[in-house]
């Protein structure tokens, strides 16, 4: 015999207090949720029939479980792992900068105009030689889901830590706090959710999924009736936690789609993001928007220069937008109106805080702009932009504009090049992929024919 019984007995009293301990740290930290899921659970016959569907799934899912820590409790997978738990960010927001700032997620809501800022973005990541986070398979960083591991190309130099983040995923702070350097600028964007609904119709051809093509208005008829019209929640919700038609960009930016008649979680959530974000680009303001993000993050005007991407030249169905459908949607989509407005307003108390020379430095951009797209079409080598009240002289080349109307597809690849060894490449293009990675591929291929077909 080695060991006594005194000995057992007191490794065993360790062991049982070190369980408590782990035990009693992870109540804790996920007390924020369970609040948010038992006023979650007693709220709508509804929800409640919800919950009790993810409850049927159990074990039998092939696939794994990313709704995070289950527990073997009730967690519905439309609620990300710690939401609610209000965890206030490593870092205040950017008040004022004296360089430019160079670590950023930028969060891609989708049919917002959103790939002409990532597009920018991926240009001033090259031009100052930044890490971005490259999804593993394009175009999703883990979106719909929240960012794991691996759902991105490792950087190449293991000791350089990522500058940029670009690419659609879900807000998740505490997963983006554990992979980007802690003084990152928080920037997400919106649209008027009546013309992001009917941009999303268009090109997710929502009419033909719910079997709704010989309306004249599909749209119009839809948010007269949304309940009528929407699909029952698919058995494959687990893969798809999202919904398309309801507050679709409020899902991108980490809001759980069970919680959209929740005003009280909603509004919570609006200032939670107000904290944490440092600018909010809306589409309709787009310049603006711009402008501010240059002044926020001290960037140049050069660094602002956009082309458009992924403007639908033309929709599949008329789709005139009157403001009985305006009203209809503001009753099914509440968080992202509420989202829309509250964003807009701050954007617009922003500028007028700002006031003295804001507008004219717009004008200015816009032309600037301007006279660098008639450059871009033209054969000139070269033009130089005389230095202004905003900004110093630069000058743009033939190289610069080959840059402005590069795709995304286009920087990615280039970019992979650069980070992938050819080990991993292989293996990220599927030898021996099992049926998730497989479907994920399928997606990919899927998102990536539209984009090219769009762009
Ligand atoms: C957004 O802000 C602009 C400018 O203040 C305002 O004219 C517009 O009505 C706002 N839109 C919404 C939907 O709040």
């Amino acid at each position: 015999m080695k060991y006594s019984g005194a000995f057992l007995a007191v490794v065993g009293v360790c062991t049982v207090v070190i369980c408590a301990v782990l035990l009693l740290d992870r109540e804790t930290r996920e007390q924020g949720v369970n609040t948010v899921f038992t006023s979650w659970q007693s709220n709508t016959d509804e929800h409640a029939r919800l919950v009790e569907h993810e409850d049927e799934t159990g074990s039998q899912d092939p696939q794994p479980d990313r709704s995070g820590d289950d527990n073997g409790k009730k967690v519905d997978t439309g609620v990300w792992p710690y939401f609610g738990a209000d965890l206030p960010p490593d870092r205040p927001k950017l008040q004022t900068c004296t360089e430019p700032v160079k670590h950023l997620v930028f969060i891609k809501t989708h049919k917002t105009g959103s790939t002409t800022v990532c597009v920018m973005l991926y240009r001033f990541g090259v031009t100052n030689n930044l890490n971005i986070v490259l999804p593993s398979i394009p175009v999703n960083v883990g979106w719909p889901f929240p960012l794991r591991t691996e759902d991105y190309i490792p950087p190449k130099d293991a000791s350089r830590h990522f500058d940029l983040l670009v690419d659609h995923t879900v807000y998740h702070r505490r997963i983006m706090e554990n992979l980007m350097p802690a003084d990152s600028a928080y920037i997400a964007m919106l649209r008027h959710p009546l013309h992001h609904i009917k941009s999303v119709f268009n090109f997710y051809n929502i009419p033909k999924q719910l079997n709704m093509k010989a309306f004249k208005n599909p749209l119009e008829e839809f948010l007269k009736n949304p309940i009528k019209y929407q699909k029952p929640r698919q058995k494959d919700y687990k893969h798809k936690p999202f919904s398309f038609t309801r507050n679709f960009m409020a899902f991108d930016l980490g809001f759980p789609p069970g919680l959209a008649e929740d005003m009280n979680a909603a509004q919570a959530y609006v200032e939670r993001l107000d904290r944490e974000f440092d600018l909010v680009i809306i589409l309709e303001y787009l310049d603006e928007s711009l402008v501010l993000l240059k002044r926020t993050l001290c960037w140049t005007i050069k660094d602002i220069l956009y082309n458009v991407f992924n403007e639908a030249p033309m929709y599949r169905y008329e789709m005139d937008l009157t403001p009985e459908m305006d009203s209809n949607y503001r009753k099914w989509s509440k968080v992202d109106y509420l989202l829309y407005e509250h964003f807009n307003t701050s954007l617009r108390n922003r500028i007028s805080e700002l006031g003295g020379d804001f507008p004219q430095e717009v004008a200015h951009f816009v032309t600037v702009k301007n006279r660098v797209k008639t450059f871009c079409e033209g054969n000139d080598e070269q033009m130089v932009i005389p230095a202004s009240k905003w900004d110093k002289e630069f000058s743009v080349n033939r190289k610069f504009c080959f840059m402005l109307k590069s795709t995304r597809m286009s920087y990615y690849k280039y970019l992979v090049k650069g980070q992938v060894s050819k080990e991993l490449l292989s293996k990220a293009s599927g030898r021996g992929e099992n049926k998730k990675t497989q479907r994920k591929k399928k997606d990919a291929q899927l998102m990536s024919n539209r984009a090219t077909k769009q762009g």
